[in-house]
């Protein structure tokens, strides 16, 4: 029986997930750490270092009960009798696999760590998504490192919970993924995993398999999510050079129930720290598998990707009359989908630097997402400086309004619900004219808007459409 758990790493996945399980297995005491002090501190306060629906709650109700946060990983790994991995995994910025391949310095230096303090044998379960194989790797360090009397068992169990709406996945998953060893042992290791889910989850809904099938299975579900996206936004594209409308379109298609409805809203481009992620790891496990045909099936889900977002910023400067260069802009949500202020290949930073690049001064307004972090992505990529000066050209606004005075242009970024509500007459008199709104999430109500005297451009309809569509109204 699994009565203490340690969770290494204290991000998005590790505390939601360690956070859920406190509260649904009264019985087990599990500890969260982290390397970074202040993000354990952050843990510890009233101010969650994560902005989750419904995460405050859950924490406040198990904190210093059964959930405890820490940066002495060590006792909580000797303490533990099943430790989840769940660090970062970006993507590599240098070397070989640059751009593609996952970076797991930190699920490296994780295992070597438990080999090293381990006194007893434990279950490692790896949550962050990781590459296929990556649990063999774990398993070789371990394996390599193991004193006399201590064993390890390598499972997978990949977290499938969309920020922002974290802790309804984690109380409600279509399923729980365990993979493991197709040994005595690893059956058994598997088997004490899934009493933990067994708590609050109906055991048909627990799927066991192999390592590597749950492993791909992780990666695989990305892939299928985000090609499903870029599909949707190719169709936008059409839609805009036509007459076709995508949220119609989106809507005969998703009534189709071999597709069905989900998953199907046009946008300025998908972001987070998956998708884009996953599909990479994809691209180079077929490239490495030598299977070109399959990595470039699945490199024109990325390359749609950048597509949509370039032609959107594109766009807000051909409307703006060919140049935005010291014109005011507006730009509503930073964060890459809304209720999160995770910024993680957030479009909203792609069209904000185009948009940089080419001389505008943008008034950003997100709810969630701290003004440092704003500076910080539009500031550095890969460690380089852009050309453009954030210091003078961006200024982060605390609301939507006065980040509208005096602006050429709205560009809504994402869909945070606030933005449905505001007064957006008094937003249209506040702005110079012609007051331009351009929509990346499909939103707003562009006969609303029209009626108010704004220009509307929206993903996935013609502009000539739109204004016929106004005439016909007045
Ligand atoms: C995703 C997966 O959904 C989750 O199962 C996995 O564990 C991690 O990756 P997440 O990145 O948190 O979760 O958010 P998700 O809701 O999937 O959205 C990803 C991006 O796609 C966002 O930028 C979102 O705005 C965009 N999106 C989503 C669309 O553009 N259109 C849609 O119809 C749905
Ligand atoms: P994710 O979205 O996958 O949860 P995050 O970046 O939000 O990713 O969280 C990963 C966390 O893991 C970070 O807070 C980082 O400090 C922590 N971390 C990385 N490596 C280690 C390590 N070796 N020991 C402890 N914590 C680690």
């Amino acid at each position: 029986m699994v009565l203490k758990i340690c969770c290494i790493g204290a991000g998005y996945v590790g505390g939601p997930t360690c956070s859920v399980i406190a509260l649904k297995c009264p019985d087990i005491k599990v500890v969260v750490t982290d390397k970074s002090e202040s993000r354990i501190q952050a843990w510890n306060s009233d101010r969650l270092p994560v902005y989750e629906p419904g995460l405050d709650e859950v924490v406040k109700q198990c904190r210093g009960r059964n959930l405890f946060f820490t940066t002495d990983v060590d006792t909580a790994i000797k303490e533990a009798d099943l430790i989840f991995i769940s660090v970062n995994t970006p993507t590599k910025t240098f070397g070989f696999g640059k751009g593609r391949a996952a970076d797991l310095r930190y699920i490296e230096a994780a295992g070597r760590r438990i080999a090293e303090v381990a006194k007893s044998s434990k279950i490692v379960v790896e949550k962050s998504t990781v590459p296929v194989r990556a649990a063999e790797s774990i398993n070789n360090i371990l394996k390599a490192n193991t004193k006399p009397g201590v064993s390890f068992q390598v499972l997978s169990n990949p977290e499938f919970l969309a920020e922002g709406s974290a802790i309804n996945d984690l109380l409600h998953p279509d399923r729980i993924l365990i993979g493991g060893e197709q040994t005595e042992e690893g059956r058994e290791a598997v088997q004490k995993l899934c009493c933990i889910y067994k708590h609050w989850i109906p055991e048909e809904k627990i799927l066991t398999m192999n390592t590597w099938s749950s492993e791909l299975t992780k990666l695989a579900a990305n892939a299928f999510l985000a090609q499903r996206i870029s599909a949707i936004n190719s169709i936008s594209a059409i839609c805009e050079a036509t007459g076709a409308d995508i949220t119609e379109v989106a809507h005969g298609i998703g009534t189709d129930s071999r597709i069905g409805p989900k998953f199907l809203t046009a946008s300025v481009g998908f972001g987070g720290s998956c998708f884009q992620k996953d599909v990479l790891n994809i691209v180079y496990l077929s490239e490495c598998l030598n299977l070109p045909a399959v990595a470039a099936f699945w490199h024109q889900v990325i390359e749609m990707n950048n597509f949509q977002r370039t032609r959107f910023a594109r766009r807000i400067t051909e409307k703006l009359f060919n140049t935005v260069a010291g014109k005011n802009i507006a730009v509503f949500g930073f964060a890459f989908k809304k209720d999160t202020g995770d910024t993680r290949e957030s479009p909203a930073i792609y069209i904000c630097k185009h948009l940089l690049e080419e001389g505008a001064n943008l008034h950003v307004y997100d709810p969630k997402v701290p003004e440092q972090q704003i500076r910080i992505d539009l500031t550095y990529s890969e460690g380089i400086e852009d050309c453009f000066k954030v210091d003078q050209q961006v200024t982060v606004c605390t609301d939507p309004y006065s980040a509208a005075v005096n602006t050429h242009a709205i560009v809504l970024c994402t869909e945070w619900d606030e933005f449905l509500g505001l007064d957006y007459k008094k937003i249209y008199d506040s702005m110079f004219k012609p007051a331009f709104l351009f929509d990346g999430r499909k939103m707003l109500s562009i006969e609303n808007l029209q009626k108010i005297g704004f220009h509307v451009e929206t993903i996935g309809v013609k502009t000539s459409r739109i204004q016929n569509r106004n005439v016909a109204d007045a």
